[in-house]
């Protein structure tokens, strides 16, 4: 290791935005019922339930994994603030699991419908896995990896030895689902998402000193996912994020426990693709949960970009990294998606947080209820805003690492050292550390120097400037005997400047230092939406246009617009302050010759975008997660699959699927479904509304793999004053549905 994470409970947030965050959240958790969290664990496990469930997707197939984060975010927040509330939730909660997992009496817990046939029937051989369903069940070993994962940071943040002994008897548990099963059954369940099973496994192992672990997390190498990794292959195009980076983490786990080389290849190649060549400038990635191919990002903004766990997990990958090569290119990454991803996640008057965070231009950002979402992006924000002390410091034995600007203490005490750390930032670049020693000591203080700074950055010590060369990207080692009482000052330059996007260099966002910054253009529940469609376009050259951006007087790090928006000049501020407010993070930039030869071309493109929006009653995406659970999705003999980066459905012989789609309770709707024609043989099939027919699959075709729209008409008979219909696609006998890309009412 290169450098060695602090605990948390080293680490304290002392100021500044984060700690608002992390407070809102403890008080989120505290106000959380546990008993309702528990509801169906101790349901399942044939006790009475103390309260009834959660709604949202607590009442759902994949129930039990906000219990899983609650454990999580509840140690971690105990750990970051010593706060006894805290403790008393986690063993509460330990106490309860500890009920269940007795009633069960083979190891199991868990509050996952169904969830003990399932296993026994995964156990036998009988294996049905798909994306996001295994054996009827909605990622049960997603679900299960929360409540291991919750587990490990009870004991480890805790320090409950039962949180470790309940951890153990379901680790062995596991080990007995798995144990018959072949290579090859064990590849078919891990086709469907199982969160990042290798990686609690692994620190199972070394939690329990129990070697078995190392080798059950060992069957969890999803081999069609980390072979073409571990050969630097770039096959994440149309892959679900969130599915795979966990699995990247586990890698990263197995690297360090094991120190096997492949498994540190996979976690640097996948770390150094998503991030450079998957993410958005707020450091997240993903278009409705999915890949895009590498460097194409310019058309994937829409309101379903940077899904918030996936950023999560970034992060804690990001924070093994660092360990291995303490490199600051790992802190500087880290800097941007905490700020203007996390942090930006979190609504700052109430705690609720975003599942998405929208990136569509003249978007705005939809949080998740509190009590009846319980999305897996409430689960994983439960730890977000109490992991903020988790990558602030690092250390050697002789070496402390500043990675992060942020207001916060951490107590060194191996070396009897503590540091304090006092700063405007994010929003100013300057700040002072203060150290308080047993006796001097000498090692040395290495501050980061961001790759925003320029080489302005400057650092004074006990009042004396010293001489350095800050490199950005790289850290100022300032090595020497340390007193108590002395003081390190760093003023940082805040630049203000723009980045591209990789496939688009005329399409632009603004950073002011660390920060993304983001135009107000009002508020949300406005008709300007419309008014604003030319809201995103500026006239200037990416090189020039910052010239034109004025501090606004009397506030920090927000800047008004001169002369150069189209439509107006707007204010900009902080991404991560906007949270009521309609606003663009990506500009289009145009010199006033180009604008004049495209103008048309561009609104034409976005009338006919508007157009497309404004009749558009639903639309499904097949084959996604989210839109399918939305739209009620159910079928029989179905597959999937990708093709030239788009998603469908398609079935075996005899098969059916069905989506149920909104329409207009009082007239006729069309229909538009999207096919890909020609590669498909023996398709014959009809599609029927409410069991209306509404047309054959005919769909013969000279071309190969072509995407073709048709038509339906859905008559008001099939609607009958409703507002919604079931779309249904029926293979005839022994023929399939061909492949479904879309549907659009
Ligand atoms: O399927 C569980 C989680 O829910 C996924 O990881 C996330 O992307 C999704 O929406
Ligand atoms: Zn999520």
């Amino acid at each position: 290791m290169a450098a060695q994470a602090f605990s948390l409970k080293q680490v304290r947030i002392l100021s500044g935005p984060l700690k608002h965050a992390m407070e809102l959240n403890g008080a989120y958790l505290l106000k959380l019922d546990a008993d309702r969290l528990l509801s169906r664990f101790r349901e399942y496990a044939g006790l009475e339930p103390k309260a009834a469930h959660y709604e949202g997707w607590e009442a759902m197939g994949i129930s039990g994994h906000t219990l899983g984060h609650y454990l999580s975010g509840c140690s971690l927040m105990y750990a970051s603030t010593g706060e006894s509330a805290y403790l008393e939730r986690v063993n509460y909660v330990l106490n309860e699991l500890d009920l269940c997992q007795k009633a069960h009496g083979n190891g199991f817990i868990s509050g996952i419908p169904r969830g003990k046939e399932l296993f026994e029937e995964i156990k036998a051989g009988d294996i049905r896995s798909q994306g996001f369903d295994l054996n009827g069940g909605w990622v049960p070993l997603y679900t299960m990896h929360k409540l291991f994962a919750g587990l490990r940071d009870a004991y480890r943040l805790t320090d409950s030895r039962k949180a470790l002994e309940m951890e153990i008897l379901l680790g062995k548990w596991l080990e007995d689902v798995f144990s018959p099963l072949s290579n090859e059954q064990i590849q078919r369940v891990l086709h469907c998402e199982f969160g990042g099973m290798n990686e609690v496994l692994t620190d199972l192992a070394v939690d329990s000193n129990q070697a078995q672990f190392l080798s059950l997390a060992e069957k969890f190498y999803h081999g069609e996912v980390l072979n073409d990794l571990a050969s630097h292959k770039d096959t994440l195009s149309g892959r679900h994020a969130n599915t795979q980076i966990p699995k990247i983490i586990g890698a990263a786990r197995q690297y360090e426990v094991t120190g096997k080389s492949k498994y540190g290849e996979i976690s640097r190649f996948f770390w150094d693709r998503v991030v450079h060549h998957h993410s958005y400038v707020i450091g997240g990635n993903s278009y409705n949960e999915h890949f895009g191919d590498p460097g194409k990002l310019n058309d994937r903004l829409g309101e379903g970009t940077c899904e918030t766990c996936n950023t999560y997990n970034m992060l804690k990958l990001t924070r093994h990294m660092f360990q291995w090569d303490a490199e600051a290119a790992y802190a500087d990454y880290y800097e941007r998606a905490m700020f203007n991803h996390v942090l930006a996640s979190q609504e700052p008057e109430d705690g609720r947080v975003c599942y998405f965070v929208s990136l569509e231009m003249g978007g705005h950002k939809s949080f998740n209820t509190q009590f009846d979402s319980f999305t897996c992006c409430v689960g994983s924000g439960m730890e977000n805003h109490a992991l903020y002390g988790s990558a602030l410091y690092f250390h050697t034995d002789n070496a402390i690492y500043v990675n992060q600007y942020v207001g916060s203490s951490v107590d060194w005490h191996e070396q009897g050292v503590k540091l304090i750390q006092e700063t405007a930032f994010p929003t100013k670049g300057s700040g002072k550390l203060t150290l308080q020693l047993e006796q001097p000591k000498l090692f040395t203080l290495k501050l980061r120097c961001p790759h925003w700074a320029g080489r302005g950055m400057s650092v004074i010590v006990n009042g004396e400037p010293l001489e350095i060369t800050a490199v950005p990207s790289s850290y100022v080692d300032i090595e020497r005997e340390w007193h108590d009482g002395d003081i390190v000052e760093y003023m940082i330059p805040m630049t203000l400047r723009t980045e591209s996007m990789p496939d688009n260099a005329k399409r632009i966002a603004f950073m002011y230092g660390p920060l993304v910054l983001a135009g107000d253009l009002g508020p949300i529940q406005s008709d300007e939406k419309e008014q604003q469609m030319l809201a995103s376009v500026i006239i200037g050259t990416p090189d020039t246009i910052t010239a034109n951006l004025v501090p606004k007087q009397g506030t920090e790090a927000r800047f008004l617009m001169n002369g150069i928006g189209l439509s107006q000049d707007w204010e900009l501020r902080p991404f991560y302050e906007m949270y009521d407010r309609r606003y663009t993070v990506y500009w289009d930039s145009f010199t006033s010759e180009e604008w004049q030869r495209e103008e048309t071309a561009y609104r034409t493109a976005l009338e006919a975008n508007r157009q497309l929006e404004k009749r558009t009653i639903d639309f499904v995406q097949p084959a996604e997660m989210q839109p399918e659970r939305d739209h009620q999705f159910e079928g029989e003999h179905v597959g999937l699959g990708s093709i030239y980066n788009r998603k469908y459905r398609d079935t075996w012989p005899n098969g059916w699927f069905s989506f149920v789609m909104k329409v207009l309770s009082d007239e006729p709707v069309a229909l538009a479904v999207t096919y890909l024609k020609g590669s498909a043989p023996l398709t014959d099939f009809e599609i029927t509304a409410n069991g209306h027919p509404l047309g054959l699959g005919d769909l013969a075709s000279e071309e190969m793999d072509k995407f073709e729209t048709y038509m339906y008409e859905i008559p008001t008979q099939a609607i009958q004053g409703q507002t919604e219909t079931t779309v249904k696609f029926s293979a005839h006998s022994g023929c399939k549905v061909a492949r479904v890309a879309g549907l659009r009412t």
